[in-house]
């Protein structure tokens, strides 16, 4: 089971309970869903101490892959024959993600977390409605049940480039009153991107506060629709992270203060999980895509204007 640990200092103010754990972790198990991957580890502290939203560095042991990889937390086990055990889920698109992919049950991971600011939880009756992209779908299960647990209602948006790309179909309509899946090409749910039904989901469902996970576009966009229409955000970015421990700078994002002054603060250690209203997305390289147009939705092309020639004849 999880071995070797070592306690990072606790940040000042914080509990030595609350903050993250260095930890030799026995691999439980690695699952395919889909193209993703989940690996479960043994990590007891970290399993006591995490919150949704909050994340794991894990070290990677693939050729030139220096620094650790974060990953959200997807799930802890904290009671039960599982109790200890902590679940990410990863798509394996590059060199550590790739190596993360071939570990094996009894192997021994090096993970350090849990990390970062988890997403806070509602403090009166409100609806609840989750966004989820590709894997970002992942920690919002764990959120949900917390949410779930404390007696509000829970609907989601599943939204991804596919339908094989959806995460946890089964487990949205488990744990949701309703679910809207989204997907780019039209394979499954709705054609579209997650932001399309947004504003038709807030409405049915009376959502009185937001979360979201997914890639940074996405975010931006749901951010950017959410203050419009004056519904509560938070988002969990997935920026580059090197340290991933609040040294080095390289997460930084610009958060507009209460104010109104536009101060840099680091995705590692201020966030992951930040108020998307509160992002000066406009002064972030983030840019929302196109939108998904269908051919039959798409304007007719404007009449061809005439040459000069057509138009005035030879004279
Ligand atoms: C807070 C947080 C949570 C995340 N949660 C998940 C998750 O649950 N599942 C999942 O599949 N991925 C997640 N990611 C992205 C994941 O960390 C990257 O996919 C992974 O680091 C890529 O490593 P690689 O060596 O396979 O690929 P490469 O792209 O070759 O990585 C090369 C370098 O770039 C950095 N890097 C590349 N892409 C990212 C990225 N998107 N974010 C941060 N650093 C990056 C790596 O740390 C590494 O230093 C998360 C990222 C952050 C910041
Ligand atoms: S990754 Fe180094 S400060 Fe955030």
């Amino acid at each position: 089971m999880s071995s070797p640990r070592r306690r990072l200092a606790p940040a000042q103010g914080r509990p030595d309970t609350d903050g993250p754990v260095m930890a030799s972790c026995e691999v439980l198990a690695r699952r395919r869903e889909g193209p993703y991957w989940t690996l479960s580890f043994a990590a007891k502290e970290i399993a006591e101490r995490a919150r949704p939203g909050q994340f794991v560095q894990i070290a990677v042991q693939a050729p030139h892959t220096l620094l650790r990889r974060p990953f959200s937390i997807a799930g802890v086990s904290r009671q039960g024959v599982a109790a200890g055990t902590v679940d990410v889920v990863f798509d394996a698109h590059g060199p550590g993600t790739e190596w993360l992919a071939g570990v094996d049950a009894h192997d021994v991971i090096d993970v350090i977390g849990p990390l970062g600011t988890p997403f806070p939880l509602p403090q009166r009756k409100v609806n609840c409605l989750l966004i989820g992209g590709g894997y970002g779908t992942a920690p919002l299960f764990y959120l949900g049940e917390k949410l779930v647990a404390k007696g509000l209602r829970v609907d989601m948006i599943v939204g991804a480039a596919s339908g094989d790309r959806i995460l946890g179909t089964i487990d949205a309509k488990r744990l949701s009153a309703t679910v809207a899946f989204t997907t780019d090409d039209g394979s499954y749910g709705t054609r579209g991107r997650v932001t399309d039904v947004l504003e038709d989901v807030v409405a049915s469902t009376g959502a009185g506060v937001v979360y979201a996970c997914g890639p940074n576009p996405m975010l931006r966009a749901v951010s950017e629709i959410c203050r419009d229409i004056e519904v509560p955000v938070q988002v969990s970015v997935e920026e580059k992270m090197a340290c991933g421990i609040g040294v080095c700078f390289t997460c930084v994002l610009p958060i507009r203060g209460r104010d109104g002054h536009v101060r840099m603060q680091r995705s590692c250690l201020e966030g992951p999980v930040f108020n998307g209203a509160r992002i000066a997305w406009d002064e972030t390289r983030v840019h929302v895509g196109a939108p998904i147009v269908d051919e039959e939705d798409e304007p007719a092309a404007p009449p061809a204007r005439p040459t000069d020639a057509e138009l005035w004849g030879d004279a």
